[in-house]
């Protein structure tokens, strides 16, 4: 099967739930190459209260023997430590109606909740926001600590930069190079200057009963030429990529390289051109974010996002009362103010998982001795024909 994931879990249930499929047999894996990106994305400057509550931890179920895959689905398990104060509220046993929760009538602008209550024919926007909270990334960003690991093992490694929270902000490529320093500040930005502007632009957003959203960069160094295809659409990477970053919750934008950039400069400066020196193909500059044709083409691959603010602010946006048809104000729960340092290192793990799902593809799938011999092939043959066209063919 295809590497992919599933995830399961509502914000306040039990736990968060993630299948992997498609993992080779053989790969070294343990609960702290998982464990630490749910940390990473636990933290951040503007995160609300809930982060204090939950300490997330990693139980694998399945598809893990003595520390190495086994080829069969990766079943594993993040509990809701917030589920002890929502038992009676989130138990999945039948409850007498309206004994143990009102229902939340207050849809809020900006979320899935009256869509959602208006689809799955709810009266009660608890059962929607309870899915269509982030809390359901967590799920994700397990997947993308699997993913992260395979394609560690074959020298790629993908990181990832704050260079925006509202006004205040540096520049993307610099970013994007510096981006081994981001979890070294509490916004994930590796300029300490506009990190504490980041930090002043958060405090005056919450002090306005507000909130707000950023930008941020993901970088994947050491992807080989030639994953994913311009053969059909739906292989095409930059596509994948795309569609990935933009099912995380509040994204609103996406971009490669240079990004929106290119639409206002002449091909001269926005091509990477290639040059031959000392018999291995260089490009002069990675101006397209490593994507061509839909392919990686052995530049580092760079995918940046935009993040609206979070939706729940104090200052209640207003709504209608759907229980009584009356306008009234949104309902709130306890938010996040700003949550860009945690959807950075969860564009972290889709990208991980997209570029794991096409690495695979492309040197097979079934345990990591043979991955490692097509990989190897595949670039010694790339490299034997560098040299022959350095010789002059
Ligand atoms: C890491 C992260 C944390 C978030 N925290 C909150 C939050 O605390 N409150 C909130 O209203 N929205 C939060 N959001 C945004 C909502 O989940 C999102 O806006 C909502 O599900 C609607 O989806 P859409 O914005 O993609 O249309 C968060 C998003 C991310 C990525």
């Amino acid at each position: 099967m295809r590497f992919g994931f599933s995830t399961a879990g509502e914000s306040h249930g039990p736990a968060e739930v993630t299948l992997v499929h498609g993992v080779p047999a053989g790969m070294d894996l343990v609960s702290e190459d998982v464990n630490r990106d749910l940390s990473r994305r636990q933290q951040g400057y503007g995160r609300g209260g809930r982060q204090k509550i939950e300490r997330d931890e990693v139980e694998f179920l399945g598809g893990l023997r003595h520390g190495k895959t086994l080829g069969s689905p990766l079943s594993m398990l993040i509990r809701n430590m917030d589920y002890a104060n929502w038992e009676m509220r989130m138990t999945p046993e039948p409850v007498e109606r309206g004994k143990h929760s009102e229902p939340v009538t207050l849809p809020r602008p900006g979320h899935a909740d009256l869509a959602g209550m208006q689809k799955y024919a709810f009266d009660d926007l608890r059962n929607v926001l309870e899915r269509s909270s982030a809390r359901e990334t967590t799920a994700r960003v397990a997947a993308g600590g699997v993913a992260k690991k395979l394609l560690s093992e074959f020298g790629i490694e993908v990181r990832s930069a704050v260079y925006r929270i509202g006004e205040a902000a540096c520049d993307k490529e610099r970013a994007a190079l510096d981006a081994a320093k981001a979890d070294a500040s509490d916004v994930r930005c590796p300029d300490p200057e506009v990190a504490e502007r980041m930090k002043a632009e958060i405090d005056a957003a919450r002090y306005a009963r507000d909130a707000l959203g950023g930008e941020f960069v993901v970088v994947a160094e050491g992807c080989p030429p030639g994953l994913g295809s311009y053969v059909d659409w739906r292989d095409k990477l930059d596509a994948r990529l795309a569609a990935a970053i933009m099912s995380i919750n509040a994204m609103k934008g996406v971009e490669f390289g240079l990004g929106f950039e290119v639409a206002r400069r002449r091909s001269s400066e926005v091509q990477d051109e290639i040059l031959l020196e000392d018999g291995r193909l260089v490009r002069a500059s990675n101006r397209l974010g490593g994507l061509e044709g839909g392919m990686t083409n052995g530049e580092p691959v760079v995918v940046s996002a935009a993040m609206k603010p979070i939706s729940t602010i104090a200052q209640a946006l207003r709504t209608v009362d759907l229980s009584t048809g009356e306008p009234a104000r949104a309902f709130r729960e306890r938010a996040d103010s700003c949550a860009v340092p945690a959807a950075a290192v969860i564009g972290e793990s889709m990208v991980a998982v997209v570029l794991a799902e096409a690495f695979l593809e492309k040197f097979g799938g079934d345990n990591m001795t043979d991955i490692r011999s097509a990989h190897e092939a595949y670039l010694q043959r790339i490299q034997d024909t560098h040299r022959a066209a350095g010789n002059g063919g």
